[in-house]
């Protein structure tokens, strides 16, 4: 028998996907970010990571699209896992084990979940004693999702999304969500369209919309709908056609909201009520225009900690 005082030999964390209501985009810094005036909220399609001591570095996947994901050093995960370790002056190596449910770059932080996992994991494990704001720093460096990751809820992102701010948000939401029949989308090539589109316009640093917070103080679906908002949406459209007929056929089916998830390829459709999101998934499932879709409420908690058996 293990003594619950002795340090465990691997830690599991259940990290959610996220969505954004809101997604502003600034202009394109030097260091090739765009300055963001995000709202971000945590949907409940959770990644699970196991982080567990091991002669040497590494990973595996399981789950859905699991064979999508890298396991070698590109993997954000063990990226995020090796950044604390060198952060926090050497550490003992770790297996990651990622049993994935939130879908492969769709927009939905995927990656950057399990690299939130990850860092939440190793700090357990190897008992860092780092400070909150310390492993959100860490986090940042990984990728500008990742903090909030690690926060959860629902919550502002600014500068390039990386700084989290909690919003007073009532309620939950009820969501459908519709990955891409087809490969995810990349993020850098989204932000390309981006940039081309807006070639030549003056581009003001952004801020959140006071009528989107005011809907999240009400807590009120039907007025957060019509202002859910995301600047991404037409060059994830323009480079995936397919996008469009997802979000033309939900709103024909009676959602309240059809929009992009971050830079897409996913949907995210907003639904009145549990019947409703069920509604909708039967309506779109029958359509043919999707094929594997989710279902979920938001706002959850962030990544955390939950029990394992000990070995
Ligand atoms: O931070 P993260 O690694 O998730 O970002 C992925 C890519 O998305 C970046 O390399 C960049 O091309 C784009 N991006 C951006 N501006 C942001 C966030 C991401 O241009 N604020």
């Amino acid at each position: 028998m293990t003594s619950p005082l002795e340090s465990p030999m691997a830690v599991t964390v259940r990290v959610p996907a996220k969505i954004n209501l809101e997604l502003f985009v600034g202009p394109r810094g030097e260091d090739g970010y765009h300055s963001l005036a995000t709202v971000y909220q945590a949907v409940g399609i959770h990644d699970e990571v196991t982080a567990a001591y091991h002669n040497e570095w590494g990973c595996s996947v399981s789950g859905r699209d699991a064979d999508r994901v890298p396991t070698d050093e590109s993997n954000l995960a063990l990226k995020a896992a090796r950044t604390l370790a060198e952060r926090t002056g050497g550490q003992d190596p770790v297996h990651l084990s990622i049993r994935k449910e939130i879908p492969v770059a769709g927009g939905m932080a995927g990656g950057s979940a399990d690299a939130a996992a990850a860092l939440l994991a190793c700090d357990a494990l190897w008992e860092t004693g780092l400070s909150k704001d310390d492993l959100d720093e860490v986090a940042a460096e990984i990728g500008s999702d990742v903090p909030f990751l690690l926060h959860g809820g629902t919550a502002v992102g600014s500068g390039r999304g990386e700084v989290i701010t909690a919003v007073l948000a009532k309620g939950t939401y009820h969501w459908v969500f519709v990955p891409s029949l087809d490969t995810g989308l990349s993020t850098p090539a989204v932000y390309r369209a981006f940039d081309e589109r807006m070639a030549g316009m003056a581009i003001e640093d952004p801020t959140p919309s006071a009528t989107l917070m005011s809907a999240l103080r009400a807590g009120d679906p039907m007025a957060l709908a019509p202002v859910l908002d995301n600047d991404l949406q037409p060059d994830a459209i323009a480079l995936r056609p397919d996008i469009g007929e997802v979000i033309e056929a939900a709103m024909g089916f009676g959602a309240l909201a059809a929009i992009v998830s971050g830079s897409g390829p996913t949907v995210a459709v907003l639904a009145e009520s549990t019947e409703g999101a069920i509604d909708l998934a039967v309506s779109l499932t029958a359509s043919g225009v999707a094929g594997d879709i989710l279902r979920a409420t938001g706002p959850v908690a962030g990544a955390h900690i939950i029990p394992t058996t000990r070995v």
